[in-house]
């Protein structure tokens, strides 16, 4: 059995591509999509991720601008400044990297940018409308999930998936959108956590596996069944004896398993490609939104 390795290269390609001439579009109005991110404090993996989208931004004729504040701003400060985005017609997307310093509360940072510049889809408004079927913005490393998923024509309908990981950010959306009857859903999904007793139970009887747990090379081959399929969203720096000191490692041990599996996302390249180009869709659909409200 030949295994498929699924790339996320090519599928943010062919997205880049559709992107690129949505933008064309905006372009002929006067609009240029334009996302502002925050970044709090100096995170060095942050800071790389902000940066990283900046790039891809500008590479797309799109514009992002950085706003980083000092990992002491009080919560009310940096609403007010959410705020001044919320107010600014310039500004179709609002991103604020997390994790964010102990002393903010995440929730209420969250729930301060307008639901409709909230291209991350975390905002309560937009998670609940996920979860009742008319989604506003689908978060972007779920949405490179399922756009992965779909390229690779790989049918969850009336599949067993297993999700590894019940964060804000993969989990609980991939959970929501998976179970219902979207393009790429009605499958029948099981949430697995920390909680989770005895995880092998789930994990062996899984057509289909995504792990998002962040730690490194967790999914081993004993733990699947034969001819599984798997997204792996782990990115995580494992410490060796290069010139760099560490390599990047996905939440699947890649050489145990690979034998076993029908596909599997690489890392990196899989779901990492992806979830910019999401965020970059998710920008211009909200630059459109605002010209069609006006027009
Ligand atoms: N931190 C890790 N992933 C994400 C993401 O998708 N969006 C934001 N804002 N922060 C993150």
């Amino acid at each position: 059995m030949s295994v498929k390795i699924l790339s996320g290269h090519p599928v943010a390609e062919k997205h880049k591509q559709l992107i690129g001439k949505r933008i064309d579009l905006l372009k002929k109005e006067n609009i240029v999509p334009t996302l502002a991110a925050i970044l709090v404090g100096d995170d060095p993996a942050s800071k790389i991720y902000v940066n990283t989208k900046h790039k891809i931004f500008t590479k797309h004729n799109c514009k992002s601008i950085v706003y980083e504040k000092n990992s002491v701003i009080t919560e009310s400060d940096l609403i007010s400044f959410i705020d001044s985005l919320n107010l600014d017609s310039n500004i179709h997307g609002i991103l604020v990297q997390l994790p964010l310093p102990k002393h903010l509360d995440e929730k209420k940072i969250l729930s301060s940018i307008d639901p409709n510049k909230d291209v991350d889809g975390f905002h309560p408004i937009n998670v609940g409308k996920i979860l009742i079927g008319t989604p506003n913005f689908i978060p972007c490393t779920p949405y490179g999930c399922l756009e992965i998923l779909k390229f690779y024509k790989i049918n969850v309908r009336s599949k067993h998936v297993v999700i590894l990981g019940r964060s804000n950010i993969v989990g609980k959306p991939l959970m929501a959108l998976l179970s219902q009857k979207f393009e790429v859903g009605n499958a029948t999904v099981t949430i697995c956590h920390t909680g989770t007793p005895d995880l092998k139970l789930y994990t062996r009887i899984a057509d289909i596996i995504i792990v998002a747990i962040g730690i490194p090379l967790f999914l081993k081959s004993n733990m699947v069944k034969n001819g599984v399929d798997i997204i792996d969203v782990g990115i995580n720096r494992l410490k060796d004896d290069s010139k760099k000191g560490y390599r990047i490692v996905g939440d699947v041990d890649y050489e145990d398993i690979i034998g076993k599996v029908n596909s599997i996302t690489p890392v990196p390249g899989g779901v990492g490609p992806m979830t910019i180009t999401m965020l970059l869709s998710n920008t211009v659909l909200a630059a459109e939104r605002k010209l069609l409200k006006e027009t």
